[in-house]
């Protein structure tokens, strides 16, 4: 995609979203040497970079607050998963029409994968609806503001973020309250309390609180916090219960990453298994 660049400000739709993914399936690819790893930088990934850039610049942690004040209140109406589904698959990536999966087959893949490892019934109904939060582009939110990375606001920054020299243009980083190794924090006070950067994981926990184990709020919550998950970044800020949890998060994650290559899940055939699924951990319709 030639035009990553601007397409990455672009209104509807995810155009970078195909590009990032590649990023992170390149990024954390199993068994990668340090001379590769070195591959995945600003200069052979223009519009991540670009992507990056604003992510980084404007996720303060007011700009944080507010986006939780307008939107963990769940006030944007009743649906039900498949209504949800369906609405998100409105949402195209024009970047790669040709070989690019919907939304719904990317949630297909990665369910159908867990389910094909005899994973549990609950995980199975998370991977199904680990990326719904990204609506919130149908809402208007900009991509910067749904997907990527996710990191901690309201203290110092980790070099373990993937391209930390951006947070330099965040008015945070010229914040010494915000910039100290604890910031606004206690030692250990655990993720709960901790204000993420905004996007799809915290919006669908959010959504999804009340229904699934712990196990799976985590996966849905944490699962682009990759500088805690795959680098081990802010244990500090973290309690017993968030480490205890960091397996789970790292059970769901390749199923998230390396299940594209996978076969197009066929929705006639799968539905009555997914209504079944569905019935047994949901609300007929839930608020978002
Ligand atoms: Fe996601
Ligand atoms: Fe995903």
């Amino acid at each position: 995609m030639g035009s990553a660049v601007v397409d990455v400000v672009g209104e509807n739709g995810l155009p970078i979203e195909h590009e990032w993914e590649e990023f992170l399936q390149g990024r954390y690819k199993e068994g990668k040497n340090q001379e590769e790893f070195r591959v995945y930088d600003a200069e052979a990934n223009p519009g991540v970079a670009e992507f990056y850039r604003l992510n980084h610049t404007y996720q303060t942690h007011e700009y944080v607050l507010g986006k939780e004040k307008e939107y963990f209140g769940l006030t944007r109406g009743k649906k039900s998963i498949w209504e949800a589904a369906e609405y998100l698959n409105t949402l195209v990536d024009d970047s790669d029409p040709d070989t690019d999966l919907t939304q719904i087959e990317h949630l297909l893949q990665t369910s159908e994968a867990m389910r094909a490892n005899n994973e549990p019934r609950w995980m199975v109904a998370t991977g199904f609806v680990h990326d719904l939060g990204k609506c919130l582009c149908l809402y208007g939110e900009p991509q910067w503001g749904v997907v990527g990375d996710t990191f901690p606001t309201g203290c110092a920054y980790s070099d373990q973020v993937v391209f930390p020299e951006y947070f330099k243009a965040n008015p945070d980083y010229n914040n010494p309250l915000y910039q100290t190794k604890y910031g606004i924090y206690e030692p250990n006070c655990g993720l709960d309390k901790v204000k993420m950067s905004f996007g799809h994981d915290g919006y669908i926990y959010e959504v999804m609180k009340n229904y699934l184990p712990m196990e799976a709020l985590y996966m849905l919550r944490y699962h682009s916090f990759y500088a805690w998950h795959r680098h081990g970044a802010y244990d500090h800020l973290c309690n017993e219960q968030d480490r205890a949890m960091l397996p789970s998060v790292l059970r769901f994650n390749p199923y998230d990453l390396y299940s594209k290559g996978n076969t197009k899940p066929d929705m006639a055939q799968l539905k009555p298994y997914y209504d079944d699924l569905f019935a047994e951990f949901f609300p007929e319709k839930l608020d978002w």
